[in-house]
């Protein structure tokens, strides 16, 4: 089989570490399909990027054709048909994801062009580094000067939605497998919107199993929402196997496909005709992926009034983080 050539920015930090072994084991791509992995870090990152290399190659990995490390962005992308976005500052503790948007916004206007520039014409960019939504709407931007469209750039939530999944597995004492259909909508920030009215537990209405709106109003959302937060406290690093397993998942799925009659949700960018998302701006939907690295919102779901109001505080807060990198644009 042809190796398929995946880009990873960020290939030496925390969540390039759990990313490479996983990518170059098949994880994302499949089982029988040899990678050329191009990983892509700052100047002095290089040397520690060589150690990353020299590890991966003593893992061995049969899928493993070549590795590239570089720090010049048109290299990194030169042919990739994937690429993962991680190469950002992670928040410390105090900050708030959208703190990050002065220092990690400019990487991704120079990214985004060199993807346009040098990539193959059907890439796939999954944006992980932070703050994702409005880094991705950045990239989005600058492949559009050089002819690159936005259905091209994706950004993360797949990390939120395990995150509230294992939590309603917890409550319910329920095997994680048996929890679905969770939603995540808006913002991969404290705005976002766990979703649970389609959510299910042995193939009923979460709801209805859990059978307490107090638990999930005032304990499981502030969970979900905060999680990142509590990560970071504990370990004193923000999250990066958890962050690097929601990557590949995200990826596999736009790559092989979401299961029938399931979805993912991925934050993407939104036409303004769908649930009431302002145009413009990169939010969180669910998603169904037929395999070809395509996406399609899931239309015509049921969202209460609470559900809408929240939905609407994450879209203003996007919007306000877009007048923010507005010279970005
Ligand atoms: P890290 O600091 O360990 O690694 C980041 C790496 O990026 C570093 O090696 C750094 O040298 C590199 N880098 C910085 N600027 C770069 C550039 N212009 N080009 C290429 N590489 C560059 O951080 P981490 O823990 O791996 O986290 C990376 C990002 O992912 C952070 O922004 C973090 O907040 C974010 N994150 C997002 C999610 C999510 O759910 N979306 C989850 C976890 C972490
Ligand atoms: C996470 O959700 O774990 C990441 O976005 C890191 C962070 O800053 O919260």
């Amino acid at each position: 089989m042809r190796p398929i050539t995946v880009s990873i920015t960020g290939a030496a930090g925390n969540i390039g570490y759990a990313l490479l072994p996983r990518i170059a084991s098949g994880a994302v791509f499949g089982p029988d399909q040899p990678v050329v992995l191009k990983l892509l870090e700052i100047e002095p990152a290089m040397k520690a990027l060589d150690g990353v290399a020299m590890e991966l190659y003593d893992c061995a990995p049969p899928l493993l054709h070549d590795v590239v490390c570089t720090s010049d962005p048109e290299e990194a992308f030169g042919d990739a048909q994937a690429v993962f976005m991680v190469g950002a500052m992670p928040r410390g503790p105090g900050m708030e994801r959208s703190d990050l948007l002065r220092a990690n916004g400019p990487i991704f206007t120079g990214q985004g062009a060199a993807i346009a520039k040098a990539a193959a014409k059907d890439v796939r960019a999954v944006v992980v580094g932070n703050p994702a939504n409005t880094n991705c709407l950045i990239a989005i931007h600058a492949a559009k000067k050089h002819g690159l469209g936005p259905e091209h750039f994706t950004a993360m939530t797949r990390l939120d939605m395990n995150r509230a999944t294992a939590q309603l597995a917890l409550k319910a004492k329920a095997p994680i497998r048996d929890v679905s259909h969770m939603i995540i909508w808006g913002n991969h920030s404290n705005t976002m919107v766990p979703d649970t009215t389609h959510a299910r537990i042995y193939g009923m209405p979460a709801g209805d199993v859990i059978n307490d709106a107090a638990w999930l109003k005032d304990s499981f959302s502030p969970t979900v929402q905060t999680r990142g937060k509590a990560i970071i406290d504990a370990r004193g690093k923000s999250s990066a196997k958890s962050a690097a397993h929601a990557a590949i998942e995200h990826m596999r799925q736009l790559w092989v496909g979401t299961e029938p009659g399931s979805w993912t949700s991925i934050a993407v960018y939104s036409t303004g005709k769908h649930y009431g998302i302002p145009e413009g701006i990169v939010y969180s939907v669910p998603v169904t992926c037929p395999g070809d690295g395509s996406y399609r919102v899931v239309e015509g779901l049921a969202c209460s009034a609470e559900v809408k109001a929240l939905m609407k505080v994450s879209a203003d807060e996007l919007v306000s983080e877009r007048e923010a990198v507005q010279s970005l644009l």
